[in-house]
């Protein structure tokens, strides 16, 4: 089962992300068993698109969360608040939050195994810059950002994992990378994930998925490899009509046989 998850970053109204998620929800069929949606709208949009929602599969997810359980942390938002709004998944670590408020590997650590606390799958991100991709350091960086994030951690119980690969130089920029190119970052977090964990533990409960300018068009290419276990959608998903292609194009893509279970 694949998993797509739109991460509407800071782009929307509330009254627009309301709108786009009775679009979603009303263009995709009432039952999705064979394909995991979520949306991750800013946090003040986080309950009015969940009634929106209503009783659509598509999950709601968060951008972010607090490392700590609660106290005098002003202006953040705790897991288990996130957790009592009905969010069932939250982005870790983007490269947007590495950047611009310098999001270091202990913190990125730290809201991992606060997600696990409160019962969230974590979607933790990585990727290489450009400049670091020049220096031939894409399999080091990489590996290296999964290792500090989930070092001394354990999967809870049922717990899951999500791990996106998102090469910072393409997101936003239209162009992804070649399928087969990220196909190679996916081989080495799975195996770091394996080694991390256990190999049956990372291949059951951890999912490896590929972001940075997917659309419509070229998810399909993503998606016939089954190394690739999903999509993290930005651009893209702010369109209903768009994103709910990717998730058609996902369903296809699981009903030709590729793909992990
Ligand atoms: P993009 O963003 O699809 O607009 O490149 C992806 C992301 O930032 O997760």
């Amino acid at each position: 089962m694949r998993t797509i998850i739109g991460n509407w970053k800071m782009q929307l109204t509330i009254a627009e992300a309301t709108q786009l998620a009775k679009d979603v929800a009303a263009a995709l069929p009432k039952r999705l068993p064979d394909v995991r949606v979520a949306v991750c709208p800013s946090y003040a949009a986080l309950s009015p698109v969940k009634d929106a929602l209503g009783g659509s599969p598509v999950v709601l997810g968060a951008q972010d969360l607090c490392h700590e359980e609660k106290g005098a942390y002003t202006g953040e938002v705790s897991g288990r608040e996130l957790a009592d709004l009905g969010v069932k998944l939250v982005i870790i670590g983007h490269s947007e939050r590495r950047s611009h408020v310098h999001e270091d590997d202990a913190l990125i650590r730290a809201k991992v195994q606060r997600a696990f606390k409160n019962k969230m799958i974590p979607v933790l991100c990585v990727g290489e810059t450009r400049d670091e991709r020049d220096k031939g350091l894409r399999d080091v960086v990489v590996e290296r950002q999964v290792r500090a994030a989930l070092e001394g951690l354990d999967l809870p119980a049922r717990g899951e994992l999500v791990v996106a690969y998102e090469p910072v130089w393409v997101i936003g920029s239209g162009t992804a990378v070649d399928p087969e190119d990220a196909a190679r970052s996916h081989y080495i977090i799975r195996e770091t994930l394996r080694d991390s964990f256990s190999p049956e533990t990372a291949d059951r409960r951890c999912r490896v998925i590929y972001g940075g300018s997917v659309d419509k068009n070229n998810v399909g290419a993503f998606l016939a490899r089954p190394v690739i276990d999903g999509v993290l959608v930005g651009g893209a998903s702010l369109s209903a009509p768009e994103f709910t292609a990717i998730v058609e194009a996902a369903r296809a893509a699981d009903a030709k046989g590729a793909g992990r279970g």
